[in-house]
């Protein structure tokens, strides 16, 4: 095997997870990644690695990149408060006005850049986020991505009715915007992609979707919403979209419902011809329970979700959502799925850890491709989590290790940060 920047050995407490029962825990083992994807876990590393420059890690633990499936870029700013109103009125009240200011490109160098920072500080490799209605903003948002070393999708959102006239576009600018964007773009990045990003059927005409829908086929890109988050937005999409079967078909009808790869976050709400429907078109659900709870939107039943073999990952929703952490989202997770249990569905149990940490890692990873594992094959993204803060005189597996590292992720530290094999300096 050739010498090779991409191609080394880290050694160190290793987890990852097998399946969302199983999570692989080896202590003092070796990972290797061989340009750029993981060439396996070892006990001992095999003698055709042995000129691999080998990083000893110590007693940190090592576990996959995190993937955060949805999340908002220009909400930064309001992270950890402002979450005293349901969604409808939330978004009026606080988040309309801040992305309002997206307008003004200083204003978003300043805010993204505080965003893209804290993004690549934290255990998150792989995001897909929201920016605003504005180009400029977002292609700078994209171009500070790029130079993170995360790979993310973006999306310019489009907005073209029940919004704040700052922010409502011209069905025909919205759709002319967009595709100057996608120019702007084109070829410029490698870790950084496009992907559109209707906000929400409320705030989205039938003629806006349907040409996104026919961008979506023309360009083959993938496809990032909102779905059944609220009640009263459920009752306002059976109000606007009266020929719609549920909120999900109001999407489909356009072709924006899985047609190319799509993400829907919260999925609270769903009626089981919408779940069918998901599970029929491979549409990935973005399970935000952080967020769920700030905005008292409900509880997803996230548990019956990945029981059903529904693609499924976690998100932090920023700034519904208060944390930036996807470790966090795992614990907020198996937090709420016990109020499920106890309160709406005795014959669903919770979430287990196992589960939860593979909703964080493969379960969104899978997204992006073969990523979310340290196995063999896999996109090599890892993070080296320093968890000394929690070592204590009891004798701790690996596995509980690795348990209240979830569940106590603020007294932990991201020391290492590999994506596609590329450490990121932290
Ligand atoms: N639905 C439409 N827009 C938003 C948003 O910005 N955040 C959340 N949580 N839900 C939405
Ligand atoms: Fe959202």
């Amino acid at each position: 095997m050739s010498l090779q920047q991409d191609s080394f050995a880290l050694k160190g407490n290793i987890c990852y997870s097998i399946n969302p029962r199983e999570v692989y825990c080896g202590e003092n083992c070796y990972v290797v990644c061989a340009e750029g994807r993981s060439a396996g876990v070892f006990r001992e590393l095999p003698e055709q690695f042995s000129k691999l420059h080998v990083y000893d890690c110590g007693d940190c633990v090592i576990i996959p990149g995190l993937t955060d499936l949805h999340t908002h870029a220009p909400q930064f700013a309001n992270r950890g408060m402002a979450m005293d109103l349901q969604l409808l009125d939330w978004l009026n009240t606080y988040t309309f006005p801040e992305e309002t200011k997206f307008a003004d490109l200083e204003y978003a160098r300043r805010a993204y850049g505080m965003f893209v920072h804290e993004l690549k500080q934290g255990a998150t490799t792989r995001a897909c986020i929201f920016a605003t209605v504005h180009v400029p903003a977002t292609v700078w948002l994209m171009d500070e991505l790029e130079r993170s070393g995360l790979c993310t999708y973006v999306g310019k959102v489009n907005m073209d009715r029940n919004s704040p006239k700052e922010l409502v576009e011209r069905t025909a600018d919205s759709i002319a915007d967009t595709t100057a964007w996608l120019r702007q773009i084109d070829g410029r990045y490698s870790r950084t992609s496009p992907m559109l990003t209707p906000r929400f059927i409320p705030s989205c005409t039938d003629e806006l979707l349907r040409e996104l829908g026919h961008m979506a086929q023309q360009y083959q890109l993938p496809v990032q919403s909102h779905l059944s988050e609220n009640p009263a937005e459920v009752a306002w999409v059976k109000e606007l979209c009266p020929w719609a079967k549920t909120y999900g078909h109001a999407y489909d009808k356009w072709g924006l419902f899985g047609s190319t790869p799509t993400i829907m976050a919260h999925c609270v709400w769903c009626p089981d011809a919408e779940m069918e429907l998901m599970k029929k078109n491979g549409v990935t659900i973005a399970h935000s329970p952080s967020s769920n709870r700030n905005l008292s939107s409900g509880i997803a039943p996230a548990k019956d979700c990945l029981d059903a073999g529904l693609k499924i990952g976690l998100a932090t929703d920023l700034s519904a959502g208060e944390s930036s952490s996807i470790l966090k989202v795992m614990s907020d997770a198996i937090a709420v799925s016990k109020l499920r249990w106890r309160y709406i569905e005795e014959q669903t149990p919770p979430l287990t850890m196992e589960e939860a940490f593979y909703m964080g890692t493969i379960g969104g990873g899978s997204f992006f491709g073969k990523v979310g594992s340290l196995e063999a094959g896999y996109e090599f993204d890892a993070v080296v989590i320093d968890d000394h803060e929690l070592i204590h005189p009891q004798e701790l597996t690996l596995h509980q290790r690795l348990e209240r590292i979830i569940h106590l992720s603020a007294h932990c530290h991201v020391v290492k940060k590999y994506v596609r094999g590329r450490e990121i300096f932290l």
